[in-house]
C-alpha cells in the first residue's frame, strides 16, 4: 500500500529543492565527461548540438519526470502505476534497477575522488600520478574508499528529505559553485592558458553530422541531467503543489550546463599551461585522475596542493550530491512499495548497492560493463519510456505541468515534443547505443 502524502517527506524551501536537483545533475558527468566530449567531438560545434539537444529532449523529459512525481507524490513504481495502471510498473522497476547499478559503480569512482581529496589534504601533491592511480583504482583500498563514500551517502539519505538531502544540498552546492568558478578564474591567469581554450573550442562541424556524436551528446544530456531513471521524478514527489515546474526545469538544466561548461574552462587551461598537452588525448579517466594530478604536481608543492585539494573537493561534492539522488530513488521505492521504514530502506539498499559495486573496485572491466549497461543503455530506454508515458498515457499531463506556472504557453508545445519529436530522436539514439553496448560487451567476453 502506498504511503499517503501526509507521511512523505517534503522540501522545506524552493531553493532546497532546486539545489538538491542541481546537486543530482551536477556530478562526475559535468566535471569529467562533458569537457572531454566537447573537446574531442567538435568543440563549439558539439556545444551547439548539446544545447540544442538539451532544449529539444533534455528539458521536455525533465518536465515530464517532474510532472509525474509531483502529480503522484509517490516513488517511481507507484507513481507510474498511479497514472498508467499496473502495466507501467516495469518501467518504474527499470528506473530502480538503473539507479542501483549506476550508484554501484559511481560509488567506486567517487571512492577514488575521496582518496585523492584526502591525499592532497594530508600528504600534498602526488608524485608519479600514473602509478598512484593504478594503486588507487582497484584492490582493497579502492573497496575501502568505496565503502567510506557510500557510508557518507547512506548517512545523509538516512536523515530524510529535509534534514538530510536538503540540508546537505544547501551547504554543499554553493561550495561547489564557488570552487569551480574560482579555479576557472585562477586557471585564466596562468601563462599559456590560451592554448587550453583553443583546444576546448576548436571547431569541427563535420563531427556533429556523425550519428555517433549525436548519440553520445544525447546520452551525455540524459546522464548529466539525471534523466531516465526517476531521480528527478522522485525529487519532485516531495514538492508542494504550487511550484513552477517549467521555470524550475529551466533553472536546473541551465545550472547543470553552466557547471559542465565552466569545468572545461578550468581543466584545459590548467593542463595546457602546465605543459601536459600531449597527454590530453588519452583516456578520459586518465585525464581526470592522472593528467590533472600531474598538472597540480607541476605547479609546485604549495600551489599544487591547494589547487589539487580544491579541485578534488569540488568533484567529491558533485559526486556526493548525485549519489544521494541515486540512493533516494531506491530508498523511496523500498519505503513506498515494500513498506519499509526509511532507516531500514537506506541501510539495506545502501549496503546492497555497495556490495554489487565491489566487483568494479576489483576490475575496471566491471566498471565499464555497468556503465555501458546502466549509465548508457538503460538511461536511454528509461528516457524513451517516460517520454512516451507522459506524451501519450498520463491523463491531465498538461494540467499538472502547468499548475502554478507562469510559463503556461510552453505547455502545449512541450506535449507535442514529447509525443512526436522526442520518441523518434531517442529511438535513433537507442539503436546506436544498443549496438555500441553490445560491441563493448562482446569485446569483453569474446576478446
Ligand atoms: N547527473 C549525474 C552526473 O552528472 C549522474 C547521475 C545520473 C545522477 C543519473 C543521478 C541519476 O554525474
Amino acid at each position: 500500500m502506498a504511503i499517503g502524502p501526509a507521511d512523505r517527506g517534503q522540501w522545506g524551501s524552493r531553493l532546497g529543492f532546486i539545489l538538491a536537483a542541481v546537486g543530482s545533475a551536477v556530478g562526475l558527468g559535468n566535471m569529467w565527461r562533458f569537457p572531454y566530449q566537447m573537446a574531442e567531438a567538435g568543440g563549439a560545434a558539439f556545444l551547439i548540438l548539446y544545447i540544442f539537444l538539451m532544449f529539444l529532449i533534455g528539458l521536455p523529459i525533465m518536465l515530464a519526470e517532474f510532472s509525474v512525481g509531483r502529480g503522484a507524490k509517490r516513488s517511481p513504481i507507484a507513481a507510474l502505476a498511479h497514472f498508467g495502471g499496473p502495466k507501467w510498473k516495469p518501467l518504474g522497476l527499470l528506473f530502480v534497477v538503473t539507479g542501483f547499478m549506476i550508484l554501484a559503480y559511481y560509488g567506486v569512482i567517487a571512492g577514488w575522488v575521496l582518496r585523492y581529496t584526502g591525499a592532497f589534504l594530508v600528504t600534498g601533491v602526488v608524485n608519479d600520478p600514473g602509478g598512484t592511480f593504478e594503486a588507487y583504482a582497484t584492490g582493497p583500498w579502492a573497496i575501502g574508499m568505496q565503502i567510506a563514500f557510500m557510508a557518507i551517502t547512506i548517512g545523509i539519505v538516512y536523515g530524510g528529505v529535509q534534514k538530510g538531502i536538503e540540508r546537505a544540498a544547501l551547504v554543499l552546492m554553493p561550495l561547489l559553485f564557488a570552487i569551480v568558478a574560482g579555479l576557472a578564474v585562477y586557471a585564466a591567469t596562468l601563462d599559456g592558458a590560451g592554448a587550453g581554450y583553443a583546444y576546448y573550442f576548436q571547431t569541427d562541424f563535420s563531427e556533429i553530422l556523425d550519428f555517433g556524436v549525436l548519440t553520445s551528446a544525447a546520452g551525455q544530456a540524459f546522464f548529466s541531467l539525471s534523466l531516465g531513471m526517476g531521480a528527478m521524478l522522485t525529487f519532485a514527489s516531495y514538492l508542494k503543489r504550487d511550484d513552477d515546474l517549467p521555470q524550475q526545469s529551466g533553472i536546473i538544466a541551465g545550472a547543470d550546463f553552466m557547471v559542465a561548461f565552466v569545468a572545461g574552462l578550468m581543466i584545459f587551461p590548467l593542463i595546457f599551461a602546465l605543459g601536459l598537452q600531449d597527454q590530453v588525448g588519452e583516456s578520459t579517466v586518465g585525464a581526470l585522475f592522472i593528467t590533472l594530478p600531474q598538472a597540480f604536481a607541476n605547479m609546485g608543492d604549495v600551489a599544487g596542493r591547494i589547487v589539487g585539494f580544491l579541485f578534488f573537493a569540488a568533484l567529491l561534492v558533485g559526486a556526493l550530491t548525485s549519489a544521494i539522488s541515486l540512493l533516494e530513488v531506491v530508498t523511496s521505492t523500498a519505503i513506498d512499495s515494500l513498506g519499509w521504514t526509511r532507516a531500514k530502506a537506506t541501510l539495506i539498499m545502501g549496503a546492497g548497492i555497495t556490495l554489487i559495486g565491489v566487483p568494479c573496485a576489483i576490475s575496471l572491466d566491471f566498471l565499464t560493463l555497468y556503465d555501458e549497461i546502466a549509465g548508457e543503455l538503460f538511461l536511454v530506454i528509461g528516457a524513451l519510456g517516460i517520454a512516451i508515458f507522459v506524451g501519450w498515457i498520463m491523463p491531465n499531463a498538461e494540467a499538472e505541468a502547468a499548475k502554478g506556472s507562469a510559463f503556461g504557453w510552453s505547455i502545449p508545445p512541450w506535449r507535442m515534443l514529447l509525443k512526436f519529436v522526442v520518441p523518434p530522436v531517442i529511438l535513433i539514439v537507442l539503436i546506436y547505443q544498443a549496438i555500441s553496448t553490445f560491441n563493448v560487451i562482446s569485446g569483453m567476453f569474446g576478446g
